[in-house]
């Protein structure tokens, strides 16, 4: 399987850095041979479609609804007819600061698959919940409630991103055998959720990934790719994690 370099620029990026940024990566684009997917903000979208042949543009947040009296809401239908081909489900940062708990989470996976868009659902657990020993516990509960009863339409459809919280933003990266612990259990509880695809689905980690670090996390077993925030908004850091990524 290719790896993945996911950038989650969150809110950042105006108009003239988005170019700046497209026309350097494109230099080198030619040459990724990796799965190398980038979320703007959403608003963004639009102006970016067709800028790279082989950058995949996704969103980072999108309704549980497909239309509706639901203002302010970005319809997953809505970016799906854009050419988004992706959405994040479930960040730490919108559990965190808009209060997204299971059940909305389990709709908005249920409403982006139906729409078409692919999913990047999104795990992870504080500081203090690893220094309770309660990682796994935590773990399971949101893969449990936030994947119930959900079908993946084909094995593509479904990744994971496990984005310890007390890494995100922080500088202080999970060591990769912290992070391949995980993606291990986070292995088996998706192939015991999905027994015929869930050995395949890509597993992402997140959290402080650079240039530094990337090989040695992509060097797991377990770990598929990389969702990555600040080192993502540097075109040269984005161009080289693509191109380690390559190598993989
Ligand atoms: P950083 O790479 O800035 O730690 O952010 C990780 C993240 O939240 C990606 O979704």
């Amino acid at each position: 399987m290719s790896k993945y370099i996911v950038g989650n620029w969150k809110m950042n990026q105006t108009l003239p850095e988005i170019k700046a940024y497209f026309e350097y990566v494109e230099k080198y684009s030619a040459k990724f041979n990796c799965e190398s997917w980038i979320a703007p903000q959403a608003i963004h979208l639009a102006p970016l479609m067709n800028k790279s042949k082989k950058i995949v543009l996704g969103a980072q947040n999108s309704a549980p609804f497909d239309k509706g009296a639901y203002t302010g809401e970005v319809s997953p239908v809505a970016l799906k007819e854009l050419g988004a081909k992706f959405t994040i489900v479930g960040h730490s940062e919108r559990r965190t600061y808009f209060k997204e708990h299971h059940a909305l989470l389990n709709k908005k996976t249920e409403a982006a698959l139906n729409a078409g868009l692919k999913v990047i659902f999104c795990v992870g657990e504080t500081a203090q919940e690893r220094n309770d020993d309660r990682t796994f516990v935590v773990i399971e509960e949101q893969l449990r409630e936030g994947l119930k009863s959900i079908i993946i339409p084909n094995p593509e459809a479904l990744l994971v991103a496990y984005e310890p919280i007390w890494a995100i933003g922080t500088g202080m990266n999970a060591t990769a055998s912290q992070a391949q612990e995980v993606h291990e259990f986070i292995r088996v509880q998706l192939k015991d959720t999905f027994p015929t695809t869930g050995k395949d689905l890509p597993i992402l980690y997140g959290g402080s990934v650079n240039t530094e670090n990337i090989e040695s996390l992509l060097a797991q077993r377990d770990i598929d790719g990389a969702l990555v925030g600040g080192a993502s908004l540097k075109p040269e850091d984005y161009t080289k994690l693509c191109l380690l990524a390559s190598k993989f």
